[in-house]
């Protein structure tokens, strides 16, 4: 199936037909068939389009998936206000090139509570591992789930929630998914601000505070190349971000990229270190945002 910028994507919301569709297309397209996958949870925005967008050039078909998935959302969070759009997210579907978009209810996919648990240990020790417990259990399952779903060959996730990235091709490498996650870089705002579906829920006020986390983050190779070690670096980002009286920081980290682990406590963070990230959660009054920088040592370069 080849998209064009205009095309309308098939809506389907079983499991049976969006195995039948891509079925059908395997079929029909023999050899060269490619399914590129972009699983998310609606409300969507230019990040998810760069995502659908690079699964369209990638791939022959591009299966789009959204699902708030109720099992990585803790008994406080958002899980009934998260923003959703079905007739918009279908237009940035649409002009971003996707060819299916998947579209379940809870009781399509968890028919019964499941008895089976993901869980994938160390990775998830730290960051929004820590602060939002049994978040990655839900992810783990839901994304599982849906790799079997649609048998991807490639599946698209964005580096915003580097976490996740880390913790998704563990387990498709610990469990031989057969499937190539493609990592891809943040989208951000003209003004810096990472996308995110939760950007909706800020005030003006909020919004415009909101700017400290990647204006902060953005100095961080300069810092790096200064000689910081981890625990300077981390000391550094925090005091910036706090410089805005409205944010509350739930974490900011220095650790390494994808082990998730601190690096040498005392030494400038450097070259044996690999990739670093210095990754921050804020809340801007009830919202929540993550934000990160991912550099590739020893040129202090963001990736
Ligand atoms: O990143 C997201 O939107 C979600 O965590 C995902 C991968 C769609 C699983 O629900």
């Amino acid at each position: 199936m080849t998209a064009t910028l205009t095309s309308t994507p098939a809506v389907v919301r079983t499991i049976a037909e969006i195995r039948a569709a891509i079925r059908a297309y395997r079929a029909e397209a023999g050899a060269t068939a490619s399914v590129g996958f972009v699983p998310t949870m609606g409300f969507l925005h230019e990040g998810h389009a760069s995502l659908i967008g690079r699964s369209a050039q990638d791939n022959g078909l591009t299966v789009l998936s959204i699902f708030v998935n109720p099992l990585q959302f803790g008994p406080n969070e958002d899980f009934e206000r998260y923003p959703r759009d079905e007739a918009r997210d279908l237009d940035v579907a649409a002009r971003a090139g996707a060819d299916i978009v998947f579209m379940p209810s809870v009781s399509e996919m968890y028919p019964t509570s499941a008895a089976t648990q993901i869980t994938v240990s160390g990775v998830t020790e730290r960051l929004c591992g820590a602060s939002r417990p049994g978040h990655f259990d839900g992810v783990g399952i839901v994304v599982t789930k849906l790799f079997n779903i649609v048998q991807p060959d490639r599946a698209y996730f964005g580096l915003k929630d580097a976490q996740q990235v880390a913790v998704v091709e563990r387990m498709v490498a610990d469990l031989n998914q057969p499937v190539q996650i493609v990592p891809c870089p943040i989208v951000r705002e003209a003004d810096g601000l990472a996308m995110s579906s939760r950007n909706v829920y800020l005030s003006a006020d909020e919004r415009r505070e909101a700017l400290v986390i990647s204006r902060t983050l953005a100095k961080v190779p300069a810092w790096i190349d200064s000689g910081m070690n981890a625990a300077q670096l981390t000391a550094a980002v925090r005091e910036g971000i706090s410089s805005s009286p409205i944010a509350d920081i739930d974490y900011v980290e220095t650790l390494t990229y994808p082990a998730l682990q601190p690096p040498a406590p005392d030494a400038p963070v450097s070259v044996s270190d690999g990739r670093i990230i210095v990754a921050a959660a804020v809340r801007f009054g009830r919202t929540r945002l993550i934000d990160n920088i991912l550099i590739s040592l020893p040129e202090a370069q963001p990736l």
